[in-house]
């Protein structure tokens, strides 16, 4: 997998494809008559998101225009499966796009993702979504370049390039962010860990992980590009760098020193930890490092022992409360979210006791609670099912204690002066700017957007449940 002459080979491939797209890109300009459009849609998490850079990076360098709008000349979905639900975002989006295809024919449909990995989505799709123009999955993803040229040069459409393994990590792909200051960085591939009820490993393949060198020369250049703040990504970092080879291996809390050394880096995130592997080690990092965000996302999905068996989780409840014991002790001001599955499959109302009993010890900032969502071909998906009535109601139970307990526990800050980062202009209020706080937390206060991408000081007047609002403090 770490084969960096194949690596550099292959990236010098696709900027060949780059190149020839320009012109075909060029040429539909002047048959349109204008500059040609494109629009990238991200349905999935923080990977997703970054894979959706990536792609746009690629279409901007080919000349396209990124727009927002969905009936843009060529339109791409990149898909998340987590979920039934984001299947069905999908689907209910696709017949919407066949809408736009109507008035513009010449518009291109693209889907590519997690969910492109599944063979039954995408028979699905080719018989009953026949105006899908491109199909590509996870592990192909470098090689956009040429599945677009291959469309544009009029090959008989759906293309479908999918692989079920990866090959290579390729690096030095254009991106273009959503954000000029702030990035997600993939410090890892895939996931090994196959609980049992999550697809994530069969669409996302085996972990592989960059190499140190890799990771921080791709921050260094983004830094140097602008970008101040930074959030490692992989589906359990805690065990980043195992897969390396020797002369090159570092394990995730060295690897978080060494980001922090990276020069014009003022704040580094990390996600996702898991709490089988979480080390002591990582939070003495956090402790010794001030760059590093406050906030640590640590998923619990269950508080009983014996769903966390089922789910193939490898840590018992107590284990978990120790850790938050730990990280609260080490980290006092530090915030620490979870995500909760109810309904699992032979989950009992005790179970869901205990669950919410560990969300009342764990005082959560913040927790994303999940009904069970069978996945095909986990070993979960399998099982007899907790009857949807039922699985309906345990959540509304876990819910509104993780709502009362979050903010409790989030309005604690209340009255402090904390440092954020400027994001972005209210939606709602335009006199507002948003920041987020180092443990993730927003909020909204009176300001102008030239202070955007700045690091600002505020006081926080008023915890409204999950978010503050503040006043700028100046010198
Ligand atoms: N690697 C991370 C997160 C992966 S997916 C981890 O180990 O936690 C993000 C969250 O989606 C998971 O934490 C889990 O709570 C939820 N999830 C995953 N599969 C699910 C399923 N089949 N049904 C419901 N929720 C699921
Ligand atoms: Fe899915 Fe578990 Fe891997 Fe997270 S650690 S991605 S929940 S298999
Ligand atoms: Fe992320 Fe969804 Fe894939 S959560 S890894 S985009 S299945």
């Amino acid at each position: 997998m770490n084969n960096p002459g194949a690596s550099a080979a292959e990236a010098r491939r696709q900027q060949q494809f780059i190149e020839e797209g320009r012109t075909l890109v060029q040429a539909l300009g002047e048959r349109l008559g204008r500059g040609p459009t494109a629009c990238v849609v991200t349905f999935g998490c923080q990977m997703n998101a970054r894979d959706s850079e990536k792609l746009s990076g690629i279409l901007e360098e080919m000349g396209y225009a990124l727009v927002e709008d969905e009936d843009a000349d060529l339109l791409l979905y990149n898909t998340c499966t987590v979920r039934d639900n984001a299947d069905q975002r999908l689907y209910g989006r696709l017949g919407r796009a066949s809408g736009y295809k109507k008035t513009h024919p010449w518009m291109k449909l693209a889907l590519c993702g997690c969910m492109m990995q599944e063979a039954s989505a995408v028979e699905k799709i080719r018989k009953s979504y026949r105006f899908v123009d491109l199909i590509f999955g996870t592990h192909n993803l470098y090689r956009f370049p040429e599945l677009i040229c291959r469309l544009l040069s009029g090959e008989a459409t759906p293309v479908v390039d999918i692989w079920n393994q990866p090959e290579l990590i390729v690096e030095d792909l254009p991106a273009k962010r959503v954000y000029p200051f702030k990035s997600g960085v993939n410090i890892m591939f895939g996931c090994d860990n196959y609980c049992t009820y999550c697809i994530v490993p069969y669409v996302r393949g085996r972990e592989r992980s960059r190499t140190p060198r890799e990771i921080l020369r791709e921050i260094e250049a983004l830094a140097a590009d602008g970008v101040s703040e930074v959030m490692l990504l992989g589906q359990n970092v805690d065990s980043y760098g195992r897969d390396l080879p020797e002369t090159e291996r570092i394990a995730f809390p060295a690897l978080l020193s060494e980001v922090c050394r990276a020069e014009g880096i003022r704040r580094v995130r990390f996600m996702t930890s898991h709490p089988k592997d979480l080390s002591p080690e990582l939070i003495e990092t956090i402790v010794r490092e001030p760059k590093v965000a406050r906030h640590i996302h640590l998923p619990l999905q269950s508080g009983s022992d014996e769903i966390l068996r089922r789910m193939n989780r490898k840590y018992t409840a107590a284990h978990f409360l120790e850790l938050v014991t730990q990280i609260r002790e080490a980290l006092p001001d530090a915030a620490i979210t979870t995500d909760i599955i109810v309904g699992f499959p032979g989950e009992t109302e005790a179970d869901v006791d205990a669950t919410i009993d560990i969300v009342r010890r764990a005082q959560f900032e913040n927790a994303f609670t999940f009904i069970y969502s069978p996945r095909r071909g986990t070993p979960a998906a399998g099982w007899e099912q907790v009857p949807p009535e039922v699985a309906g109601a345990q959540f509304e139970r876990v819910l509104a204690v993780v709502q009362e307990t979050a903010r409790e526990r989030s309005a604690r800050f209340t009255g402090s002066v904390q440092e954020i980062l400027i994001e972005s202009v209210n939606e709602k209020e335009p006199g507002l700017l948003t920041g987020r706080l180092s443990n993730n937390l927003l909020v909204h206060f009176p300001g102008d957007a030239s202070l955007i991408g700045r690091f600002e000081r505020v006081r926080l007047t008023e915890c409204r449940g999950f978010y503050y609002m503040g006043e700028l403090v100046r010198g």
